[in-house]
């Protein structure tokens, strides 16, 4: 197969099986995370894989935390494969340190509802859709079951992190949104929002998870944007989005994307990674004939991590 749409190996303890990715416990006690290319749309995870997805998100996080270690620290230790990076296990802290630069998604729909106060950011009335706020904001949420609006005061209360954390938290989700914006806005792309997750590694602050990947973050085309601010969407994913709506069948939107649809959504992933990085995407699977889960086991296997099946 030339996509990856779950990986299960009987060799590797299970930790979480997210929307995403599937994380597995490395021989070492390191956490193995594997980025498949499943896709989430509409919260439910489409039966179609999209070709490639997995290992763009997992070399743009890749790229972001090398890119970033001058600001924080980050659980990476090696990238064992295009669709696997090897982390370090970190005590996780429970709060997503979500930065916004424009009034969209579930803020746009609280603020038509009347909100005003969002995780105790106060916006004030009459603005307009995508409106650009005059600096990011960061709007927390608790990490459980459906994550949780909430004040920094009170994650504080509730016990989810030291105010001395926070406020570190804080300023490095701001320092990270900056800089990453810069670096995409000279590429013409628009870093709208993203969530940042830390942890603890020997007591120390460190960055976790995934860095401005698609689906962390909104993408913008800043040429959409500039042409008509309220029409801008997701460069990734929208696209597929479009089609599930055009194709509902009795309220249902379809499970599956056709073939063409399918490779329309890796070309637009492929393009969005070079163009953050500058480089395309190397996706050849040749040493294993095309298969990219026999590609991963391999490199698995040379790693040290798994035995020959
Ligand atoms: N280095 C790490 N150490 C400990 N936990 C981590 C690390 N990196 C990510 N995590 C946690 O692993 C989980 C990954 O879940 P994820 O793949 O995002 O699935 P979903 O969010 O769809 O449930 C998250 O709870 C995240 O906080
Ligand atoms: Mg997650």
């Amino acid at each position: 197969m030339n996509t990856l749409n779950h990986f299960d190996t009987p060799q590797l303890e299970l930790l979480h099986r997210g929307k995403v990715r599937d994380s597995y416990r490395a021989p070492s006690g390191e956490r193995l995370i594997v980025v498949t290319d499943r896709l989430s749309a509409f919260d439910s995870v489409l039966e179609t894989p999209v070709a490639h997805k997995g290992a763009v998100l997992n070399g743009l996080a890749a790229f972001w935390f090398e890119k970033t270690r001058h600001i924080i620290p980050n659980h990476v230790i090696s990238l064992l494969d295009p669709n696997v990076t090897l982390a370090k296990e970190a005590e996780p802290i429970r709060v997503e340190m979500v930065v916004r630069n424009y009034l969209t998604g579930s803020m746009w729909r609280g603020y038509q509802q009347g909100q005003r106060s969002f995780s105790g950011v106060t916006v004030p009335d009459g603005l307009t859709k995508h409106q650009k706020f005059p600096e990011p904001i960061v709007t927390p949420t608790t990490k459980e079951e459906s994550d949780r609006e909430i004040t920094p005061e009170n994650l504080v209360a509730e016990g989810w992190v030291s105010a001395e954390l926070y406020e570190q938290m804080r300023v490095k989700s701001l320092e990270l949104f900056n800089f990453a914006s810069q670096w995409m806005a000279e590429r013409g792309i628009i870093l709208v929002d993203t969530k940042y997750e830390f942890g603890l590694l020997d007591g120390k602050l460190i960055l976790i998870d995934e860095i401005h990947t698609p689906d962390s973050s909104r993408f913008w085309s800043a040429e959409d944007y500039a042409r008509n601010p309220e029409a801008a969407e997701q460069m990734d994913k929208e696209y597929v989005r479009q089609w599930l709506i055009a194709n509902k069948q009795d309220g249902q939107y379809p499970r599956a994307l056709t073939p063409e649809v399918s490779a329309e959504a890796t070309r637009r992933y492929l393009d969005i990674y070079e163009r953050i990085t500058g480089a395309p995407l190397r996706t050849s699977d040749e040493a294993a004939g095309g298969d990219v889960r026999a590609r991963l086991v391999n490199n698995l296997v040379q790693a040290g991590i798994m035995k020959e099946a």
